[in-house]
């Protein structure tokens, strides 16, 4: 007969597992990195169909000693939903791989390619900072990136031209995508304006996108002057630097692209502030367009809770913000001394907020 300590061990087990499954939760995201980094979306897709292992082995720039690492890695992320399987059979070297939407994603030469996000995100000064978490809650430090690296996320790119880059190519991936849905599905928001001013624009993948497709609106790509200096506009579109806290030049929109989840409270109200400021035409068509993430934590599906959830501790980690629901939004935009607000969800994580003077 089992000891009721026994007893209460073995219904233990389930809680080990969940325990085990957080701890190693960034092997998903390591073993991505690997199979990125050997570009193994890429060889897949120039293969043209289903590749099987043996031919992934033979074209991957690999030691013959690793070969069999590959079948293991490819298990796990065909588990973890980046490839399909094919010819499933004994022998594991006429399993055939196929790419999903995931993974297309990760192509190099992909249009709306997400590559470049996915190496700014494992930079180290960024991943070093997730150690300093706990100690940054002990301290007077404004985020664990500052504990880490003696100086704001901000700063740090200003003084490190790399890091810079790399934060900026990573953005611009996920603004090639974000911009091809907003124009999708949201082309009436910018119906009827003249001009308009992407603040925190980065290098200026969505506003050149904007700028595309409305060639009557004059828009300014507004961001600190390190990330802009040297970039060149064309007929609607140019480039100014300058410090969002200070001024924002004026236009009918002021766009707000993954801003103001960067900066707490005290900080967005300054920013909305000074955007409201900004804002010409303030009868009718000004306004402030943010696109960010509203919180649904009842709501959403497992997946996206989590992403989402995962976002907000990365400002927390990273810089001074913080992911926001419908509340919090709502009581930003009113204490900024805007009137009104109209939320439309993009579908995916975030959505588009217009915000009214
Ligand atoms: C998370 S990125 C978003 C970039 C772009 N809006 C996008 O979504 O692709 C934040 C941007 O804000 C800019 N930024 C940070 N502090 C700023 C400031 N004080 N004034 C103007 N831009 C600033 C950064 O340089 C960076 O390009």
């Amino acid at each position: 007969m089992e000891s009721p300590i026994e007893e209460h061990a073995s219904k233990l087990l389930p809680a080990q597992t969940h325990i085990f499954n957080h701890i190693y939760s960034f092997i998903n995201s390591m073993s991505l990195k690997c199979a990125n980094d050997l570009c193994i979306p890429d060889i897949i897709h120039k293969y043209g169909q289903p590749m099987p292992l043996s031919q992934l082995i033979a074209s991957l720039p690999i030691h013959p000693s690793k070969t069999g690492g590959i079948f293991r890695l490819m298990r796990i992320l065909t588990y973890s939903g980046f490839f399909f399987q094919q010819n499933v059979t004994e022998n594991e070297l006429e399993v055939r791989y196929g790419l999903t939407d995931a993974s297309k994603l990760l192509l190099k030469d992909h249009p709306l390619s997400m590559t470049s996000y996915l190496h700014s995100t494992f930079e180290p000064t960024k991943i070093k900072s997730w150690l300093q978490f706990s100690t940054w809650f002990k301290n007077d430090d404004p985020t664990p990136f500052f504990t880490e690296n003696g100086m704001t996320f901000w700063d740090h790119a200003g003084h490190h031209p790399k890091f810079n880059h790399f934060m900026n190519d990573g953005m611009a991936s996920d603004a090639r995508l974000i911009s091809s849905v907003v124009i999708e599905k949201c082309k009436g928001v910018f119906m009827g304006l003249e001009s308009l001013v992407d603040v925190g624009g980065g290098t200026g993948t969505m506003a050149k996108a904007i700028a595309k497709t409305f060639p009557q609106l004059e828009c300014i790509v507004f961001d600190l002057p390190h990330v802009v200096d040297g970039l060149q506009g064309n007929d609607n579109l140019k480039y100014v630097g300058g410090d969002m806290f200070e001024a924002i030049p004026p236009a009918d929109a002021l766009l707000l692209k993954w801003i103001l989840h960067d900066w707490n409270d005290e900080e967005c109200v300054k920013i909305l502030k000074k955007c409201k400021e900004a804002t010409t035409n303030k009868g009718k068509k000004g306004k402030v367009i943010i696109i960010d993430m509203v919180m649904e934590t009842e709501k959403g599906d497992h997946e996206s809770v989590e992403t989402q959830l995962f976002f907000d501790m990365m400002m927390m980690v990273l810089v001074t913000g913080k992911e926001r629901n419908e509340k919090e939004w709502a009581k930003l935009i009113f204490t900024a001394g805007f009137n009104d607000y109209k939320i439309t969800p993009l579908s995916g994580l975030r959505s588009l907020i217009e915000v009214y003077p």
